[in-house]
């Protein structure tokens, strides 16, 4: 192996150093609202706030911060709010709108004298007021100080949709669907024996994980609809998206998680020169028929070897199409002669490939199971069939009730789930777009966090009593997710 294994990162910087920044920045400002310039308590919290801003200096080289709709970015990459941060986070979060405020950068390290003038620049600034950046740059320009930046909090006014979001959307449904039919460009490419077009491959997948690692809900919802008619095309791309978001969690490396989505988009390939009458065989399948549909990791791992184009990626691909039914503990197919440990790209394709496998209705198995169940089996297999490190951060992924389940909630509103919660305690609380049935349709409403709290009873204001069929309501959940 060339390269080293990254290893699972369960502290995830981004998200420790960006809760210990807002701690700080937020302390602070709520200070200037009651402490004058001269106070000795205002000193100790700047004091603290330079701290943290120059340790991450130190060691990122640079702090930019930035409110994206309500998640936060420290240095583009979001950060996990945990159950215990979320008051503190929604706190910031509201203070930082009423001023406009969505993007602090700090390019060096900072001096106590200059964070203190910016602090009371910003907690004096007017509420509601979209001009408040510029103004915040023109002072911050007159006292020479060069090293800190703000940017505007960029939303529609009424709707509060954050523009880069709507972009966001639509380019990751662009990079979807070109996926989907590079695929199929590609799987008949093999059959008319035509070169690959693996450039466009990784310039995709490349794509993919930069949209990925600003926002995953997006790319995951579109992998998580499981209405498409082309399923062998889509059951690729959708391994690849889950493959690139689960790596991305588990903390391996950016530019390693583009070679895992092509690992995953990639890792049937075998099943190309699997016979069609095999392939998509209604009935069971017979013995000798399995022997040969379980050729397919095998084929592709040839397929892969045959070719000079992937270059260094070759080890990659390989890992993806040999080991993806192997499982944990070895078993599975191909037969190993010699024992060796599964790669952790083989692994995570392996959860990736088994629940989409899963979750869908196609040939051979007519009803799909709904999510919770496979979730309930992965678990079950767990450091049997799968890696237990990585089957928990993907059942995280997932959650209980993935992006784009119907749900009902208690307050007898009806809603689709458009983001997970990150913590595993709060699994079942995720955001949710409510929607409404009005002039003959069902419409969008407007979203809730279903971790909100009713501040008088101390109880969830929502929570969700069970899940509906989406299509027995007529819902198109696309239109809603998207
Ligand atoms: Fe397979
Ligand atoms: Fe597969």
């Amino acid at each position: 192996m060339p390269e080293e294994e990254p290893i699972f990162d369960p502290e995830h910087r981004p998200t420790k150093l960006g809760t210990e920044f807002i701690t700080k920045f937020y302390r602070l400002l709520k200070g200037t609202t009651i402490y004058d310039q001269n106070n000795v308590i205002i000193d100790r919290l700047v004091q603290e706030c330079v701290q943290v801003i120059n340790n991450i200096i130190q060691s990122e080289g640079n702090l930019f911060f930035k409110i994206v709709r309500d998640n936060f970015f420290l240095n583009n990459i979001r950060i996990i709010v945990s159950a215990d941060n979320f008051p503190i986070f929604k706190a910031f979060w509201q203070d930082m709108r009423k001023r406009w405020i969505g993007e602090v950068e700090f390019s060096e390290e900072v001096n106590a004298d200059h964070l203190k003038d910016f602090i009371y620049l910003l907690s004096g600034l007017e509420e509601n007021n979209e001009s408040n950046y510029l103004y915040v740059k023109k002072q911050l320009e007159y006292r020479s100080i060069e090293s800190i930046e703000v940017g505007k909090l960029e939303f529609y006014k009424d709707e509060e949709i954050y523009i880069d979001s709507e972009e966001q959307k639509k380019y990751s449904k662009e990079v979807y669907f070109k996926s989907i039919g590079l695929v199929k460009e590609i799987v008949d490419g093999i059959h008319q024996q035509k070169a690959l077009n693996i450039r466009k491959a990784k310039r995709l997948m490349q794509n993919a994980v930069n949209l990925i690692m600003q926002d995953d809900s997006t790319l995951l919802g579109l992998a998580n609809i499981k209405n498409y008619d082309e399923y062998t095309f889509n059951h690729s791309v959708n391994v690849a998206i889950y493959a690139i978001a689960l790596g991305q969690r588990i903390g391996i490396p950016q530019k390693h998680l583009s070679h895992l989505g092509m690992a995953g988009l990639f890792h049937d390939m075998g099943k190309t020169r699997i016979p069609k009458e095999i392939l998509n065989k209604t009935g069971k399948l017979l013995p000798e028929e399995w022997a040969i549909m379980r050729s397919h990791p095998v084929i592709g791992t040839e397929l892969i070897m045959r070719m000079k184009e992937w270059g260094e990626l070759s080890t990659r691909m390989i890992e993806g199409a040999f080991e993806h039914h192997l499982r944990y503990d070895l078993t599975g197919y191909p037969r190993l002669t010699r024992k060796r440990k599964i790669s952790l790209f083989g692994r995570i394709i392996a959860i990736a490939d088994f629940y989409d496998a899963l979750v869908r209705p196609r040939a051979y198995n007519r009803f799909p199971y709904v999510s919770e169940k496979i979730l309930e089996i992965m678990i079950e297999r767990s450091g049997k069939d799968f890696d237990p490190a990585v089957v928990k951060v993907f059942i995280n992924m997932i959650g209980i009730f993935p992006l784009g389940t119907l749900v009902l909630l208690n307050t007898n509103e009806m809603g689709i789930v458009t983001q997970i919660q990150e913590e595993a305690e709060l699994i079942d609380r995720p955001k949710v777009c409510l929607i409404y049935y009005g002039d003959g349709e069902y419409r969008k409403g407007k979203a809730v966090d279903l971790r909100e709290m009713d501040e008088a009873t101390k109880n969830f204001k929502r929570s969700i009593v069970k899940t509906l069929d989406p299509n027995e309501y007529n819902i198109n959940v696309v239109e809603f997710l998207m």
